[in-house]
């Protein structure tokens, strides 16, 4: 059975707009996380403070931050912070909630943050510490639970003890991420198991799929039957890693939403609004959304 109620963590701003070849404006920004909170979305990733070099379509993230007001900087709104710099730059932008960003594989660490995985823990460790003493709420993004384009399929105890270290430095919440949407329902199932068996049990878990081959969707309704509530999801299916070969969209909220309408299960999300949100959004990024729901609901 499915869950009464989910949590929808919305990465569009961040997954998403972080892939896109042209440059969105600070305002656009500010105002695409305005409109995905007024169609109901409780928590927005809307940035990140990573080194502008790696990522430059969010070299702007102060200048995001400053455009919001209090609670577009609060605890509902989390950004990604790779190291002790990026978390003083966050400090200082007055966020309420950061999250750090592992790797089960070491191809991925090495090309994503330019450490091994150990290294990367290394990096994390501090910034989870002081995140915490700071009163602020920690999430630990791992990235390829399922498959790595450079090392193939991911055995389940790699990704487990990832998932351990991340939980033992003190996050609050760990997302599983398929980077790279090759994960499908009997895999996500024995992920889960796994990190049961360590004692990381569902209501610590959010899952993140991409969806490159389409299961995106099948993927989180079997986790949500194992009893995850947190759903990690883009507007419009933007998003993508701009160091992961192959990596696509996420799961489009507006494609979880319609699911989870119809299945009577509560989201607080106004499927309406969310759609001319994305429509808004694809008209400033000249390329129409690839979501199956947007497009059937817009006519495009
Ligand atoms: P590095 O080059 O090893 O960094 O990169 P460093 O520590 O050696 O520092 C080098 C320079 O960068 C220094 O400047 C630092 O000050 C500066 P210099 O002294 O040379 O002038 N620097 C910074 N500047 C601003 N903000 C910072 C910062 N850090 C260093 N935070 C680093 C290491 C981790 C910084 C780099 O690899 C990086 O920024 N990586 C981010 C990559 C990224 O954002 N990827 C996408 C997000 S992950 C994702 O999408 C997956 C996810 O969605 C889940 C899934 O789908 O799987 C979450
Ligand atoms: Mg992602």
């Amino acid at each position: 059975t499915l869950p009464d109620s989910v949590t929808i963590y919305e990465v569009g701003p961040r997954d998403g707009l972080q892939n896109e070849s042209s440059v969105v404006p600070a305002e656009v920004k500010a105002e695409f996380v305005r409109r995905l909170a007024g169609a109901g979305l409780g928590t927005i990733e809307t940035t990140s403070f990573v080194d502008p070099r790696w990522v430059p379509q969010l070299a702007d993230a102060e200048e995001v931050l400053g455009l919001l007001d209090e609670q577009g900087r609060g605890a509902q709104r989390p950004v990604l912070v790779p190291n002790e710099r990026g978390l003083d730059r966050a400090l200082a932008a007055g966020v309420g909630a950061v999250a750090v960003f592992g790797s089960a594989t070491e191809t991925f660490a090495r090309k994503n943050l330019n450490r091994s995985v150990e290294e990367s823990l290394a990096m994390f460790a501090p910034v989870v510490e002081r995140a915490r003493a700071e009163g602020l709420w920690v999430r630990g993004y791992v990235s390829m639970c399922f498959g790595d384009p450079w090392e193939g399929p991911v055995p389940v105890e790699q990704v487990v003890e990832v998932c351990r270290r991340l939980m033992d430095l003190g996050c609050d919440q760990l997302s599983l991420g398929d980077t790279i949407g090759v994960g499908t329902v009997g895999h996500v199932h024995r992920l889960l198991a796994g990190l049961d068996a360590v004692g990381i049990t569902v209501d610590r878990v959010g899952v993140h799929f991409h969806d490159t081959y389409g299961q995106a969707l099948s993927n989180t309704l079997a986790a949500l039957r194992e009893g995850v509530t947190v759903v990690d999801a883009a507007a419009g299916g933007l998003g993508g890693c701009p160091y992961a070969k192959s990596a696509t969209g996420n799961l489009a909220t507006e494609d979880l939403v319609w699911a989870l309408d119809g299945a009577g299960v509560h989201t607080g999300v106004d499927l309406d609004a969310l759609v001319a949100t994305s429509a808004w959004m694809a008209g400033h990024l000249g390329r129409p959304s690839p979501s199956r729901v947007v497009r059937a609901l817009t006519g495009a």
